[in-house]
């Protein structure tokens, strides 16, 4: 952290410095170049986890309500997704408060209720980004009523996989279904130009040959295709949270944005100049292992406009002139073990004797168990299908760069579903295994057939709570 505060002094005393150079070109040019700013701007947060062990999710989304507040974006206009069980968990250190950053304020309080609890769906999602009110179930009814010269910003922070994005009620968000949402928007004339950030696990594989490049959109993912992302700020790393904290703050990709966004002049800092900033810091400055790649998608044309074109401006950083907020590396968690490192965290916490600490342990151990289930059944169904020895290549084939997932995103729907229900759910963990069933459809294996591997496979476990009857199916 000493290095943190270090650079904040350093780049004060450079703004100090640069201040005084600036004020020439101030004169030379004094009225300043206003990009068309007609339409309205428009924001969707959503945090697509529940639980305290995800804690990082609803922060991130909290804290991306907070600057859009800063930049000047109407509460009418931001449409908040959370599933809200974090600011009052009674694990929680801080009641009430909810931060993103160790040595952050509260980034809760203020934060609108518009989808809580069970309303945190994508069907919800989907009806708020077409505008369509009465398509809504529950929650405040807040859309996005746009008009032909406004602007969209969604940004999107939780788990995900090979073509899905969470959601803490099932199903989860499909690829395709998703994009499908941004094809009708864009047909029905509704804004001008969009800008989507998501972080998640392998979220450029939701844009990945299916992104159009012509629909004035343009997309930036915390990782690529057939990557992890990564949870920070998380207890044992450095910068670890407060003392009490047993949970990660956020996330890499998400904190970078918007500490990027926080410390400048929206009206001066281009698209671009973000999307470099905050790839660098989310490869962890070059060091992929722990870290991943950012990616871009649809109209990279867009990259030339201002950020408050979508984020809105703030006014205390209207003398901010460039300054680096952080060159070193950051303490990183793959995002699946973040919420075992949380279980193992409370675990060591607890007294030898106590209850708590006998349901922790059983959770840790069903948790672990699920997971090697999941892991084992599916290369079980792959070698069943395909054989011994390429049956595992082929359920881990990544398709080249430019090519979407899988043809018939129909048939990934059927295969996820037929494994389930022999298999039990696939949990927030096993959605990696989204790219399995994907190649078992591009190999075009019957329905039949994943049915009887699936039997074979699974016959004797028993999941225990994980069934698709208790949580639905996860697409
Ligand atoms: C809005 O949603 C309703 C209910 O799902 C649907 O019947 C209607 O066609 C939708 N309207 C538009 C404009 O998409
Ligand atoms: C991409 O965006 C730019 C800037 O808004 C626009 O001029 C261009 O027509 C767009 N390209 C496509 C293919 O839609
Ligand atoms: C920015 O600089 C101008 C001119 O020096 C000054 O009047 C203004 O108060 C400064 N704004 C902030 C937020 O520091």
């Amino acid at each position: 952290m000493a290095v943190f505060i270090h650079c904040i002094l350093a780049a004060l005393l450079l703004l100090d410095f640069v201040a005084g150079g600036r004020w020439d070109s101030a004169i030379r040019m004094p009225i300043e170049e206003e990009e068309d700013e007609v339409g309205t701007r428009w924001a969707v947060l959503v945090a697509g986890s529940s639980g305290y062990a995800n804690y990082r999710h609803q922060a991130d989304v909290c804290h991306a309500y907070q600057l859009l507040k800063k930049g000047g974006l109407k509460e009418e206009n931001i449409v908040m997704f959370m599933y809200d069980d974090i600011a009052h968990n009674p694990l929680n250190p801080r009641p009430g408060i909810i931060i993103n950053h160790p040595q952050g304020d509260d980034v809760y309080a203020g934060v609108p209720k518009d989808y809580t609890g069970t309303q945190v769906t994508a069907k919800n999602l989907y009806a708020v980004i077409m505008g369509n009110k009465s398509a809504v179930e529950g929650g405040t009814g807040k859309v996005v009523d746009s008009k032909a010269n406004d602007r969209i910003f969604i940004y999107f922070s939780d788990h995900g996989g090979p073509g899905v994005l969470g959601m803490p009620i099932m199903p989860f968000i499909l690829a395709n279904e998703f994009i499908n949402v941004l094809k009708k928007k864009h047909a029905a004339g509704t804004y001008k130009e969009m800008v989507i950030y998501v972080e998640a696990c392998e979220s450029g594989s939701m844009f990945e040959g299916l992104m159009p490049k012509d629909i004035n959109i343009y997309v930036t993912t915390a990782s690529n295709a057939e990557e992890s992302s990564w949870g920070t700020y998380c207890p044992g790393m450095d910068p670890p949270p407060p003392p009490g904290f047993m949970t990660c703050l956020g996330d890499l990709y998400s904190v970078s944005w918007m500490e990027d966004s926080d410390a400048h002049n929206l009206k001066k800092e281009t698209i671009e100049k973000q999307y470099q900033n905050v790839k660098a810091r989310t490869s962890n400055y070059n060091t992929y292992n722990a870290g991943s790649h950012v990616m871009e998608y649809g109209n990279k044309s867009m990259k030339s406009e201002k950020l408050y074109l979508y984020q809105g401006f703030n006014p205390a950083n209207a003398n901010v002139t460039d300054n680096a907020i952080r060159t070193t590396s950051v303490g990183v968690i793959n995002q699946r073990d973040a919420d075992l490192l949380f279980l193992w965290r409370s675990y060591e916490r607890l007294d030898e004797k106590s209850e708590r600490k006998k349901e922790i342990l059983k959770e840790i151990t069903e948790t672990i168990t699920h997971r090697a289930h999941l892991d084992i059944s599916v290369e079980f169904i792959g070698k069943l299908i395909f054989g011994l020895e390429i049956g595992p290549s082929i359920l881990r084939a990544v398709r080249p760069s430019g090519q979407a997932l899988v043809d018939d995103w129909d048939c990934l729907k059927s295969m996820v579903r037929i494994f389930e229900s022999h298999c039990g759910s696939l949990t927030q963990y096993g959605m990696k295994h989204m790219r399995a069933f994907a190649n078992i459809c591009n190999k075009g294996i019957s329905k039949d057939e994943m049915e009887e591997a699936c039997i074979t496979a699974c016959r004797s476990y028993d999941s225990g709570s994980w069934w698709p009857s208790n949580r639905g199916y996860s697409v």
